[in-house]
């Protein structure tokens, strides 16, 4: 078999996955909804070991992907493992013992605070289903909601990334959603990029201790219902604020949890203040939203592209911007 490669996007929730019902399997307490971002992209590439040198056995392993529109990437040691630990479940499940080398990449560099993990676990269940399906075929091989499934399994908002531009995700696997927003226009403000003190799985954990947890997932599914509505109406500003609670209320798990720990910075504020601002002068501005991590991630619509390219600019002098436009 010769190789294949497959790759996936990242998205942004606006409706935030925060907290399991149990940590193994990663099933959300609440339900999420999620924005691809098309333009951050993984690539996986998987080669049987009889068509290399340099596995022994049956071991499978990982190496940089190195290919043109690719930046140049890395995978710490407990990544790879992370990484390799799920390729082997997707294995089993598929019945497959031979060895592969697997290479991975991401079109965005890793050192800019901008999540990996969703585009990087859907692009490798793609690629292992793509590659198994060749070695022992089966009949859900195929399905979305399956594959969705599985790869929530490495990484849950990865299970959101299989479907574009909106993912839905409650239970075992996400779905894709429909609103009359096709194409935004999505902006990530990196005014953070040093690896996270407390990572997403961890903050999954301490969360649940936050004396304001109870009541999150009433807090959550109720929003989604409101924001499902704006969207499809079309009511934009009702979305922003139903968008910028969302995020406020995660991060505000985070401060009160025992211990409080936070993601965000003077320079995160600083966007949000001045994003804020913006909105007051025009009327008008973009869906403004932050993930477990200090960068400020700004969606906006079609129309208002002049006004998000100006505003990119501005931001550019002070931060790097990573964008769609
Ligand atoms: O998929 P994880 O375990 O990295 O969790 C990600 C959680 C958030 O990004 C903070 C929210 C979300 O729904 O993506």
């Amino acid at each position: 078999m010769p190789s294949v490669i497959a790759s996936a996007p990242s998205n942004i929730a606006l409706i935030k996955y925060m907290g399991k019902t149990e940590a193994a399997g990663n099933t959300p307490t609440n339900v999420s909804l999620s924005y691809t971002l098309d333009h951050l992209r993984t690539t996986v590439r998987i080669t049987p070991q009889s068509s290399f040198r340099g596995t022994v056995g049956g071991k499978d392993i990982w190496a940089p992907l190195e290919k043109s529109d690719q930046v140049s990437f890395s995978l710490s040691e407990q990544g790879q493992q992370r990484f390799l630990r799920h390729f082997e479940m997707l294995k089993q499940k598929w019945g497959v013992t031979q060895g592969f080398l697997i290479e991975s990449a991401n079109n965005f560099p890793s050192d800019c605070g901008l999540a990996s993990s969703a585009s990087s676990f859907a692009a490798l269940t793609l690629a292992a289903a793509q590659a198994f399906q060749k070695i022992n075929p089966q009949p859900w091989g195929e399905n979305l909601r399956t594959l969705s499934s599985l790869s929530r399994q490495g990484s849950g908002s990865s299970c959101r990334s299989l479907y574009s531009p909106w993912a839905l995700w409650q239970n075992e696997f996400a779905e894709p959603l429909v609103f009359p927003y096709e194409k935004l226009l999505h902006q990530a403000i990196i005014v953070e990029s040093s690896k996270k003190e407390v990572s997403s799985s961890e903050a999954h954990k301490l969360v649940s201790q936050s004396s304001l947890f109870p009541g999150r997932v009433a807090r959550a599914e109720k929003r989604f219902e409101q924001l499902k509505h704006s969207l499809q109406s079309q009511d934009w500003r009702q979305s922003f604020e139903i968008v910028w609670a969302e995020f406020w209320d995660m991060h505000a798990l985070f401060a009160t949890s025992r211990p409080p720990f936070m993601y965000m910075t003077a320079g995160s504020v600083k966007v949000l203040e001045e994003t804020l601002r913006f909105w007051a002068k025009n009327g008008d501005g973009p869906l403004i939203t932050m993930d477990a991590g200090a960068n400020v991630h700004l969606l906006w619509r079609p129309d208002q592209k002049e006004m998000a390219a100006a505003q990119e600019k501005y931001w550019q002098d002070q931060f790097r911007v990573f964008s769609s436009l």
